[in-house]
Formats: structure tokens, C-alpha cells, sequence
């Protein structure tokens, strides 16, 4: 009789445990600093939403827009402390982790277009600059793009000229900051949910991003100028806390790679699109002026930037760089 009502007990406790289980799915707090409306902020999304599928529920993925969870530096603190899950930086921040190769991809004009990043991103390349998070306690599982990003400023920026003895907002990274004085302009390293302020007030003269960040931080409002120089590129390392990730159940992670595959291309394949769009929106609100450098202003740039290269090619690793200028050719 003893053991029946053990029996018993450890059934009732067994048949409590099931819907407890089920009611406690895994949560991946998923943070970052843009918007919704671009193409991190959906992607991000895009992925909550498939990895809840995928899952059948067992994993909710909470995603936090806008820095209201995390500022660019705390975020990463965060990732590495495990109180987030997942964040998808820009390749420009992983400078103070110590992680200096990233910045071969904010070194201006080195990629022509998408295709000639992709061939570093989706190659063997991409694959080895993220195997060098780990010993940071890093998993990075995916590149993410958003685009090429052009200048701003309250004059206009036509010729390397017109940049100098100005103050820029860049994102921390040690090639932005040589950029930047290339130019003959003076950088400011600052968190991306402080620039419209600093723009604002003139703590900052002007700043470079993708056009997509420019509108939908409502930069155009404070900003008179914009000058479409696609003079270098802004992406993303799709990252998540490698102790967590490699614990987690293998069908799991299975259908979170699954998941994360999915949003990848859906991100890739959307950010052209968002930029385009709001580059339209930027024109139609007819609170900057939209400048195309002709040919040859966009040379004079290319020509005051290329110096960056060799300046910080030990910075960035020169084996990283050969590397990304055989594959991109
Ligand atoms: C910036 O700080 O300008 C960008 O990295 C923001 C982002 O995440 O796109």
C-alpha cells in the first residue's frame, strides 16, 4: 500500500510537472538598438516568430527595439553576463571586446556592392572572423545586412573639403575613428541612441549610417544635409552567449538554427528594399537636401579615404585583409 500511494504521489507529481513544463518556454531576450520599421528590426522579428513555430512554443523569443534594454556598450556587457540571450551588433562595435578584425568591414570603399560583401560574409572568411568571438564567451551564427552608408551634416558635403574641422558621431570602432580624421574632421564615438540629440543640440555636426537608420531615427529632422557617398558599409554579427547556446536541448538549437537561417535571408533580402524606401521618405519630407557626388567628387573621397587602408591595416589584421581582397577581388 506504501508504494502505490508513492506510486501515486510521484504520478500526481509527474502529471504537474507536464503543463508546468509546458507553460515555462525558453526565453531568448533578443536586444538591440534600431528601430522596428528596418532591416534588423524586422529580422528580428521575422526570427521571434519562427523560432515560436519551429519550436511549437518551447523557445519565446522577447526582442527589444530601440536601446530600451541595452545601449551599444551594455548590450554586449549584457550578452557576456547572460542577462540577454542575443543581440545583433553592428561589425563596427566589436572593437572594445577585442575583437579588431570586424573593422575590416568599416574601412571605407572596400566593398563595391552587396555581392562583393557577401562573398566575405557568406564565404569561408565570415566563417573565421566569427569563430574569434568564442573565447569571449561568444557564438556569433549569422551575418545580417543592412547597407552602405552615406554623410550628413547641417552644409552641405560635396568635396573632401567641405568635411573638415567638423564633428562626427561614429559608432566605436578605431577605422571609423581614422575615417573620420582623413578627413580632416574630428570623431566622436557615441552611442546610436544618443545621436539625435547630439545632432539636435550640435553636440555633433553630422554623421554617416545607412539611410534606413537616418529616417527612422528621425535624423533628417536635424539635419539639413544628407550626401549619398556609400562611401563604406554597415552590418551585422548575429551573436548569442555561447554557454547558453550550447546548452540548450540539440533539437532545439536545431530549430533555432533553422529559424535564424530563415530570418537571414529574410534580412538580406529586405535591406536593399528598406533603404531605398527610406531614402523616398527622407527626399519626401523635404527637411534635407538629398546630394548625389557626381563621378568625381566620389572619387576625391575615395581618394582622401584610402590611406585608412594601410593605416590600419595591422589594426585590423593583415592576413584578414588579404583574405577579404582576394575573395571581393
Ligand atoms: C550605429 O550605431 O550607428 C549603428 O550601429 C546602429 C545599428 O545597429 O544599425
Amino acid at each position: 500500500a506504501r508504494r502505490s500511494v508513492l506510486a501515486l504521489a510521484s504520478a500526481a507529481a509527474f502529471s504537474l510537472s507536464l503543463p508546468a513544463l509546458a507553460q515555462s518556454p525558453i526565453v531568448i531576450k533578443f536586444s538591440h538598438v534600431v528601430a522596428q520599421n528596418t532591416p534588423k528590426g524586422k529580422a528580428a522579428e521575422f526570427f521571434a516568430k519562427r523560432a515560436g513555430e519551429l519550436t511549437k512554443g518551447r523557445v519565446k523569443v522577447e526582442v527589444y527595439a530601440n536601446s530600451s534594454l541595452y545601449k551599444d556598450k551594455e548590450e554586449m556587457e549584457a550578452l557576456q553576463l547572460g542577462a540577454v540571450q542575443m543581440l545583433a551588433p553592428s561589425l563596427a562595435k566589436f572593437g572594445p571586446l577585442g575583437v579588431k578584425e570586424f573593422e575590416a568591414f568599416d574601412l571605407p570603399f572596400i566593398f563595391d556592392d552587396y555581392a562583393e560583401l557577401h562573398k566575405v560574409t557568406q564565404g569561408p572568411v565570415g566563417k573565421a572572423l566569427l569563430a574569434k568571438l568564442e573565447p569571449k564567451g561568444i557564438k556569433g551564427l549569422a551575418y545580417w545586412d543592412n547597407g552602405f552608408k552615406s554623410f550628413s551634416a547641417n552644409t552641405p558635403l560635396h568635396v573632401p573639403a567641405d568635411y573638415k574641422g567638423k564633428k562626427f558621431r561614429i559608432q566605436s570602432s578605431k577605422v571609423l575613428e581614422e575615417q573620420i580624421r582623413a578627413l580632416g574632421a574630428i570623431p566622436q564615438v557615441m552611442a546610436f541612441s544618443e545621436v539625435y540629440q547630439a545632432l539636435q543640440t550640435g553636440v555633433v555636426d553630422g554623421t554617416e549610417n545607412p539611410i534606413s537608420n537616418f529616417y527612422t531615427q528621425k535624423m533628417h529632422e536635424v539635419q539639413k544635409h544628407l550626401s549619398l557617398t556609400n562611401h563604406g558599409y554597415l552590418g551585422y554579427a548575429v551573436i548569442t552567449n555561447k554557454k547558453f547556446w550550447d546548452g540548450l536541448p540539440a533539437d532545439i538549437r536545431g530549430e533555432l538554427e533553422q529559424a535564424l537561417k530563415e530570418a537571414t535571408d529574410y534580412a538580406n533580402k529586405i535591406a536593399q528594399e528598406e533603404n531605398d524606401s527610406a531614402l523616398e521618405a527622407v527626399r519626401k519630407s523635404g527637411k534635407t537636401t538629398v546630394y548625389t557626388p557626381t563621378a568625381e567628387e566620389r572619387l576625391a573621397l575615395k581618394k582622401v579615404l584610402a590611406p585608412v587602408h594601410t593605416k590600419m591595416a595591422d589594426r585590423v589584421g593583415k592576413e584578414t585583409l588579404q583574405e577579404i581582397y582576394k575573395v571581393t577581388g
